[in-house]
């Protein structure tokens, strides 16, 4: 078979996904008409033309807008559901979804509304598509620390629906040390932990050192930029640590795809993964991703399962379950 088709038809966990970044025009066209929004563009192609990003604000600036379509529990389910069926077709069998509870409350859509929604689609993932779906709550980093902290409160009531916490959005002078205290909560509170590390510019290296050392994840959301020390990448590997890459997103956000990156992290044998982001925006769900990368930096079906085993070994899943996929 073509690598193409091999990339497709690889089992596969996917680690880094925004269920908010899985909205597709013609699903924000349905919600709108659903909830009685007026959207500005009239098209999906009209949609597709702000599509233009050139850094992570501008993405962000499109991003949270989309959003106001979101409202009911449906909606919600109805997102993710959408996201479900198309990671089944690219071979996913197990995912960790993040959302942005915030980006919702702060616009008055209840908690429970969010959390009941995907919570329903990720039990007919499993029931339905034979595919096991788990939630990491993320916090909004250009938000304060006690809106995280008060967020975090407010979803101790369905901790079991909730396997981890994470952290998203600007990441430009909101530092993972801002929100050391809330983090040391959600560990005593028994969640898995991850962050997004990606700022391109001076600093990189210094957050990446602060979720290491100081905050202590399970795991790092992007963080190719580690290959610049190599101290921190033989801890890295030294740990175990997984490194969810997205390579197409990288290429919007970022100057390129950051392919030297993640294959002289995947050649060190550091547990490098391949993840989509936010696939609606960026061009591709997590098979494009993996043949993108496969393309750019020559790698073979090799590679491409080893990417898939490690994506298995950084997950949360139980031993005795991810033992069934390796
Ligand atoms: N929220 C959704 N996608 C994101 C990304 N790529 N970086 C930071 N925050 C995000
Ligand atoms: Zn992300």
């Amino acid at each position: 078979v073509d690598l193409t088709t091999f990339a497709y038809g690889l089992p596969k966990a996917e680690l880094h996904l925004h269920l908010e970044g899985t909205l597709e025009p013609e699903l924000r066209f349905a919600l709108a008409a659903r909830n009685g929004i007026e959207l500005a563009e009239k098209t999906v192609e009209e949609i597709t033309a702000t599509y233009d990003f050139t850094d992570l604000t501008s993405f962000l600036a499109v991003y949270y807008p989309a959003m106001n379509v979101l409202q009911t529990a449906e909606d919600f389910h109805d997102l993710a559901w959408a996201y479900l069926e198309r990671a089944r077709e690219n071979g996913v069998v197990h995912v960790e979804m993040f959302f942005d509870p915030q980006a919702h409350t702060s616009r008055g859509v209840p908690f429970a509304n969010v959390v009941t929604g995907y919570r329903r689609a990720a039990v007919r993932a499993q029931d339905e598509l034979g595919v096991s779906a788990e939630l990491i709550l993320c916090f909004l980093r250009d938000f304060s620390a006690e809106h995280a902290m008060s967020t975090l409160m407010e979803a101790l009531p369905y901790r079991a629906w909730i396997t981890g916490i994470g952290l998203d959005s600007d990441e430009r002078d909101n530092p993972p040390a801002k929100f050391a205290a809330v983090f040391a909560r959600a560990k005593a509170e028994g969640f898995f932990t991850t962050m997004h590390c990606d700022i391109d510019q001076k600093g990189s290296i210094e957050h990446i050192r602060q979720v290491l050392e100081e905050i202590g994840v399970d795991r790092v959301d992007h963080g190719t930029n580690i290959v610049e020390d190599p101290a921190l990448v033989a801890a890295a590997k030294e740990r175990g640590l997984g490194f969810t890459t997205c390579p197409l997103s990288n290429s919007f956000v970022s100057e390129e795809m950051k392919s030297d990156e993640i294959v002289r992290l995947l050649r060190a044998g550091v547990r490098v993964t391949i993840n989509s982001d936010d696939p609606a925006y960026f061009g591709g769900y997590v098979a494009d991703n993996y043949v993108a990368l496969a393309e750019r930096a020559g790698l073979d079906a090799g590679d491409l399962a080893r990417l898939a085993v490690n994506s298995f070994e950084a997950s949360w899943l139980t031993p005795a379950r991810r033992a069934a996929y390796i």
